[in-house]
């Protein structure tokens, strides 16, 4: 059976290696493999959740789709859109925003973490947030959602919203129950700085992270600084656990090279820090800097990307546009 593949990404610049390794690599990886069809939004209207300078907002819009091109993402193989160009995704939200319940939304952590202590002050948006994120899924009959490890509560409310929604209007399997699809070696690479917390565009320090823009001496700069201990690389049988900041570089080495951490972990065994670190920076930049040279290049053309997002929006659309209609019948408009 074919799979079909749903993802977004908010348009916040400053994408960086978390965002490459858990969530565009794999992207990429299932546009590449047999029987998927890809659909992969730039979700616009979840940006806006939160205060956006809008010229900034249009200029991380093209950002985010040079990133995916990059990348490797084929915008004639995949559908590559962004959201507020395709209507019926705010449509679809106000209406399973009718279905889904204030009891299943008051769980959500992620509201509870960005709105912080001044919870009055949040945007209604950014309550309804998971809300919108259903509406993008089901739209699609999408049958699975790669996404990191912070979106599965998300992916479990759409699929409330969804089984809801089937039982209210009497209509078996109408709605799909996606699948979601968490990467299982490294869903989490976290700070340079601080093993505990994830690596962020919003984090203050930019030596915290590697940014898909970041060219080799920054890159180089950012390894050494990255923050270790004292002790020797750990042997093959050794528990991490106490050893984030080690345990992260080793996986970012491991998903980099496409090996195990137990495969990268023996090839350092016994070895210096420095070599390892040295091997470590090599590998990004053999990997970072084509991607980071390429988006410059087609930043350079913003008529050819808003092209493509054009493009992607007109295929998006017909696919959307149908399933909204097929809704609006059902609830009696
Ligand atoms: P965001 O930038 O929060 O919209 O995230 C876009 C995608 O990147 C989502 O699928 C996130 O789960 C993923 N992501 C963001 N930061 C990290 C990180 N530090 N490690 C792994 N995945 C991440
Ligand atoms: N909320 C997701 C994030 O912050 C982005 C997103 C919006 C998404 N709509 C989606 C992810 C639909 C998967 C499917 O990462």
């Amino acid at each position: 059976m074919t799979k079909k593949i749903f993802s977004g990404v908010q348009p916040s610049g400053n994408l960086h290696l978390g965002n490459y390794l858990g969530a565009i690599k794999n992207f990429v990886d299932l546009q590449n493999q047999k029987e998927t069809e890809c659909i992969y939004c730039i979700v616009d209207l979840h940006a806006i959740t939160v205060k956006q300078e809008p010229k900034e907002l249009k200029k991380n819009i093209r950002e985010t789709l040079a990133t995916f091109i990059a990348s490797g993402l084929n915008y004639e193989k995949s559908i590559i859109f962004n959201q507020s160009s395709v209507t019926a995704h705010a449509e679809g939200a106000w209406i399973l925003s009718c279905t889904a319940r204030m009891g299943w939304l008051n769980r959500m952590t992620q509201f509870k973490e960005k709105a912080g202590k001044d919870k009055e002050k949040a945007s209604v948006g950014l309550y309804a947030y998971p809300v919108l994120m259903a509406a993008d899924i089901l739209l699609y009959d999408a049958t699975h959602v790669p996404v990191g490890h912070d979106q599965k509560q998300h992916l479990e409310l759409c699929r409330d919203i969804a089984q809801r929604f089937n039982s209210d209007f009497n209509v078996e399997d109408f709605l799909k129950v996606p699948e979601p699809l968490i990467q299982k070696n490294f869903s989490r690479i976290m700070s340079l700085k601080d093993g505990m917390k994830k690596m962020s565009k919003s984090d203050p320090s930019d030596l915290s992270r590697i940014n898909l823009t970041d060219e080799k001496d920054l890159i180089v700069n950012k390894i050494k600084k990255a923050k270790t201990d004292n002790m020797p690389m750990p042997a093959i049988e050794e528990n991490l656990e106490k050893r984030p900041e080690v345990e992260n570089l080793l996986g970012i080495y491991s998903s980099l090279s496409n090996q195990t951490l137990d495969q990268s972990k023996k090839e350092f065994d016994g070895k210096n820090f420095s070599d390892f670190k040295e091997k470590l920076s090599d590998l990004l930049v053999e990997k970072i800097t084509p991607i980071s040279k390429e988006i410059k290049k087609l930043l350079n053309d913003s008529k050819n990307l808003d092209n493509i997002l054009y493009d992607g929006s007109q295929k998006a659309d017909k696919i959307a546009s149908k399933k909204i209609k097929k809704i609006k019948e059902l609830i009696g408009f």
